[in-house]
């Protein structure tokens, strides 16, 4: 193999440049060309792509967001946008891919190394933290220190006026922002999908708590808790505001929503570090002729692992870390 290509697709989470900055450098000191491509699988269909360098990776391993550009591309979903993607791989003599993306993201891969015969490389690239096979995700420690910072700093006007406040955090349909995020910043009550959208509970912890003489609370609510499975992003503080109002007529409440800030600012030094170390990686098994694999991180330990096998597993929900955020904020 002497050329590989690097996209990063999906949502963009931080720990994306360090890994694309990983592949260059790595590939580069194995002897391999390494070219970028801009905007996801769109750019692999449009071949949009550039030869990088050393230079071209300069600087940017803790920046959050991605050098090249990310995009969600429905084309890429067709046969015909398929083809048109690995016809511009084989016109540049690109043999391997690495794809920096979430579970969508290595969707796509599958089908480019299974129907076409690509050797592809996966790197979990995604805040949610939603795949089975790897500890963790890159970004998911980022978007978890974003939101413990910003609830910590909620907490001051929050509290001098007495004032409960639901947090809407992402996950898609992950609670695992919501639960670290919840013991970081100490919250009062954490709803998660992986456990339906218990209000009673929530209402239960705010009435015990003003019996306590305690009437500031931070109710963190992961952005999936329908029960019903829907997921209906940026709203749902307002839902959760408006059913504890409903049952508490006379509480002093608001809601906001966290958003995109969690997939901004620079990477924590763990997800620089988890970046890196995937990206160099994925580029010795690409070197090696691996193909068809993941990459994943777990007790510390970086390991690569069939694509297919990996995206068969289930995630389980830690239930014991759910049971401490709650055991830990009871008044
Ligand atoms: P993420 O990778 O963060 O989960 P998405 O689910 O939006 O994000 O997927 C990213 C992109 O991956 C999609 O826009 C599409 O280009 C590609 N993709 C997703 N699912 C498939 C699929 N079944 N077949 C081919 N490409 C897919
Ligand atoms: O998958 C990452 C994620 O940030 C989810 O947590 C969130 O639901 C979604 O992407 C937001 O997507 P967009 O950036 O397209 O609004």
């Amino acid at each position: 193999m002497k050329k590989i290509g690097v996209l990063t697709s999906g949502g963009d989470s931080q720990g994306m440049n360090s890994a694309v900055y990983a592949v260059v450098r790595s590939a580069l000191a194995c002897g391999l060309e390494v070219y970028g491509i801009r905007y996801g699988y769109r750019g692999l269909i449009d071949g949009d792509m550039e030869k990088l360098s050393a230079k071209s990776v300069e600087g940017i391993v803790h920046r959050g967001g991605t050098v090249l550009g990310t995009a969600r591309c429905l084309e890429m979903k067709t046969p015909e946008g398929q083809r048109k993607a690995v016809e511009n791989l084989r016109q540049k003599g690109i043999e391997g891919l690495v794809v920096i993306g979430g579970d969508g993201s290595f969707a796509g891969a599958k089908v480019l190394s299974t129907q076409y015969g690509i050797k592809v490389i996966g790197i979990p690239g995604t805040i949610d933290n939603d795949l089975a096979y790897t500890q963790y995700t890159l970004g998911f420690d980022s978007a978890v220190a974003t939101v413990a910072n910003n609830v910590t700093l909620l907490r001051d006007t929050m509290s001098c006026n007495d004032r409960t406040c639901v947090v809407e955090v992402m996950g898609r349909d992950c609670g695992d922002i919501a639960i670290y995020g919840a013991i970081a910043c100490g919250a009062e009550a954490v709803l998660v999908p992986e456990l339906g959208y218990d209000i009673d509970a929530v209402v239960k912890r705010i009435t015990h708590n003003a019996q306590k003489g305690k009437f500031d609370n931070i109710i963190i609510v992961a952005e999936g808790i329908r029960s019903d499975g829907t997921l209906d992003k940026g709203h749902e503080a307002d839902k959760v505001m408006a059913d504890i109002l409903k049952r508490l007529p006379d509480i002093n409440v608001r809601a906001m929503v966290l958003g995109h800030l969690q997939r901004s600012g620079d990477a924590t030094v763990t997800d620089r570090l988890l970046g890196i170390r995937m990206g160099d990686l994925a580029v010795k098994c690409l070197a090696e002729g691996k193909t068809d694999r993941v990459i994943g991180v777990k007790n510390n330990v970086v390991f690569d692992e069939d694509m297919v096998e990996a995206l068969s597993q289930q995630k389980t929900f830690d239930r014991t870390l759910y049971d401490l955020a709650n055991s830990l904020s009871a008044y």
